[in-house]
């Protein structure tokens, strides 16, 4: 299964769970000015989470486009570097807004990895937030207690922003092996590459206000969201997000046009991830309508597309890069991102 079969089979489970397929929202949130570009699922569903629109679904499951670059969720300096991060990628997500809270989606969630994804259900292990006593005993139906575990804020709560809403959250981590480091459980795991994490249950209560206060929303909700890539990752059992099919394609594609050869621990490997990477974000940045310029989102492409073609230029390209291979990311995504 690669990346459209896991997202057609996720986007399928939900509808048939009474979920609404909902199209992704472009990245850039033109109408939020707290956001500078769209950084989970739930975004486009925000006003829906605050109670301040509606919509005529309860249940909503998406493919959403996301870049985390700059604002509360940047990961512009781990790509490269780590075989995980992204600056644009796909979040699978299911959605309740005042429907079914923990336990179905703690079920949703078993059933989907475990039957749809078909992964081990001997090698995960959910955390949970340190005070979340419901959750914790809602996985015991699933795993053994003592494959659970808990966090404080910093990984188990989660918030859109500096603002809006949050709440505790529990997230799905997979046991890759001995192979990916020597600790033995996530508490140990301070790399994250051993018990990678694939996905992640916010469990929406609160409207986080700019004193810091957590005001209750008007109904508990849920937003999820699994990281496409890593899911195909761990399904194609590949080391790294850049060995999946788009990725690697993108990376196939810099080798025949640079005649560099692609090796996962060479020196040279970081800039093969930061231009197939770099060239996503900025192709999916422009088509949403940025354009490069000195402030806010433009000033932030600019950085992407410069930083993509300096590592171009370490490559040894004399010519421009990143246009040579846009026709095949119009190949891979442009069917499921007209
Ligand atoms: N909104 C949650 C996240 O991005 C699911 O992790």
């Amino acid at each position: 299964m690669h990346t459209q079969d896991i997202r057609r089979h996720f986007l399928k489970y939900f509808k048939d769970h009474g979920h609404s397929i909902i199209a992704s929202s472009a990245v850039v949130p033109h109408d939020d000015p707290t956001l500078l570009f769209t950084n989970a699922g739930m975004n486009q569903f925000k006003d829906v989470f605050l109670g301040e629109s509606h919509r005529d679904y309860k249940r909503a499951t998406t493919s959403q486009k996301c870049v985390r670059v700059g604002g509360k969720h940047n990961d512009l300096e781990n790509v490269g570097h780590t075989k995980r991060h992204l600056t644009f990628f796909e979040m699978l997500g299911n959605f309740s807004f005042g429907d079914y809270f923990k336990k179905e989606a703690i079920q949703f969630a078993w059933d989907v990895s475990t039957k749809v994804f078909g992964l081990d259900p001997a090698r995960i292990y959910p955390t949970v937030f340190r005070e979340d006593v419901e959750a914790f005993l809602l996985w015991q139906a699933h795993v053994p207690a003592d494959r659970i575990y808990r966090f404080d804020e910093k990984d188990n709560f989660w918030s859109m922003g500096d603002t809006g809403p949050c709440g505790p959250c529990s997230e799905l981590l997979y046991d890759r092996g001995p192979e990916y480091g020597t600790a033995t459980n996530p508490h140990e795991d301070k790399t994250g590459e051993r018990f990678l994490e694939f996905w992640n249950l916010v469990f929406m209560q609160y409207n986080r206000q700019e004193n810091g206060e957590l005001l209750p929303l008007p109904k508990p909700s849920v937003d999820t969201g699994a990281g496409l890539e890593r899911v195909v990752a761990l399904k194609m059992g590949v080391e790294s997000v850049y060995e999946t099919d788009i990725l690697r394609g993108l990376i196939a594609q810099i080798e025949n046009i640079s005649g560099v050869k692609y090796e996962a621990d060479d020196a040279r490997a970081p800039a093969f991830r930061v231009i197939a990477d770099h060239l996503r974000a900025a192709a999916f940045l422009i088509a949403d309508g940025v354009m490069p310029s000195n402030e806010g989102r433009g000033y932030v492409l600019r950085r992407i597309m410069r930083r993509g073609m300096r590592h171009a230029h370490l490559l040894g390209a004399k010519d421009p890069l990143l246009v040579k291979l846009f026709p095949t990311l119009q190949t891979m995504m442009g069917e499921a991102y007209p």
